[in-house]
């Protein structure tokens, strides 16, 4: 039996929002780790939500899954009222990370069918959706070895595959690929664009713009527990333009002159970074890097370096907040 046959069924008639989270807040002490965040996640999309260490992604998780109380605003998920019915939401969501205690000396094959009887679902389906989760993730040859000889992405995929022995229509998935290397995180990009081809609702965070970019139908990018910017990939990307170019002036005084000359030569504004004689011009072409360069030359401004690259997330927070991402340790 394959999960697509089992069928996965929300308590709706499909029309409700998978998420509806209005003016969501979590305060620890005096600090607001989620400030007053909405979000509305149709049925059946990947929804990404990009931030930096801290902005408060794993709270608001937290709190759609019924696993930290919300202290102001409030939540649905299909309909459902997050903090009212807790335990209806439970049977709704998948959360990858809640089986973290897995027994490390039994086989993925049995810690599976344990999870399985953990849900009350008899022996023999059981064992079938153990084999069946084991096959969908690549796990078949390693199904009957202790798990604790298994690799960091091997244990992330029979954590994801934990999360759907319930067949919850929403799946939330906490930084699913941190710390994979780049094949694995391939692979686990395949396996929840593969969810979503089950009829499954994806929620998912992430620091990697790259990475919202390859999964979500739309983002929401999050920074001190507030939402500053929402939209498609490519809205985002054109926020900052396609490409990057990154130039580090020879005299970093002329930056006055820089910004001058390029935006006379290209009409666009270029940003400043907190570096010294660092700026970065957001183009909506690789090709027009060409056009900046000949700008600066006629201008008399010399560059100590260039380079193009792909807009980061750095870039998309420059762009979009006016601060660099900052992490717990910097703040
Ligand atoms: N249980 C807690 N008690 C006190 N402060 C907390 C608690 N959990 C989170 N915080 C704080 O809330 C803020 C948001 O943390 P959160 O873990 O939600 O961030 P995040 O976006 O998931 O970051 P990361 O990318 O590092 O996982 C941080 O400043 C964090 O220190
Ligand atoms: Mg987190």
């Amino acid at each position: 039996m394959s999960i697509t046959e089992l069928g996965r069924t929300a308590p709706s008639s499909g029309t409700e929002p998978a998420v509806l989270a209005e003016g969501l807040v979590k305060a620890f002490g005096d600090h607001r780790a989620v400030d007053g965040i909405d979000l509305e996640i149709r049925p059946g999309e990947i929804f990404g939500v990009l931030g930096p260490n801290g902005a408060g992604k794993t709270t608001m998780l937290r709190m759609l899954a019924t696993l930290l109380a919300i202290d102001a605003g409030r939540a649905e998920i299909f309909g459902v009222d997050v903090a009212g019915r807790p335990h209806v939401i439970r049977q709704l969501i998948g959360v990858t990370g809640q089986y973290a205690s897995v027994d490390e000396q039994l086989t993925a094959r049995e810690n599976l069918r344990l999870f399985a009887r953990l849900q009350r679902i008899p022996a023999p389906s059981a064992r079938r959706i153990a084999a069946d989760l084991l096959g969908r993730f690549g796990l078949e040859e390693a199904a009957d070895k202790p798990i604790a000889h298994f690799s960091g992405g091997m244990r992330r995929r029979l954590d994801l595959a934990a999360s759907l022995i319930t067949r919850p229509p929403l799946i939330f998935l906490d930084e699913p690929t941190t710390g994979l290397d780049p094949r694995t995180r391939g692979q686990m990009w395949d396996t929840i664009r593969g969810l979503i081809t089950d009829g499954c609702t994806v929620l998912l965070t992430t620091q990697y713009l790259d990475e919202a970019d390859q999964l979500a139908d739309r983002i929401a990018v999050i920074d001190h527990g507030r939402k500053v910017a929402e939209g498609t990939p490519d809205e985002l990307k054109t926020m900052v333009g396609a490409s990057t170019l990154q130039l580090m002036l020879a005299e970093p005084g002329e930056v006055p002159a820089a910004v001058e000359a390029v935006r006379r030569g290209l009409g666009s504004e270029p940003v400043l970074s907190p570096e010294k004689g660092r700026l970065n011009v957001a183009l909506d072409q690789a090709d027009m890097a060409a056009d900046v360069l000949i700008a600066l030359r006629t201008a008399g401004i010399s560059i100590s370096s260039v380079s193009v690259a792909k807009p980061s997330l750095d870039e998309v927070f420059l762009a979009l907040t006016g601060h660099e991402t900052e992490t717990e340790e910097t703040r």
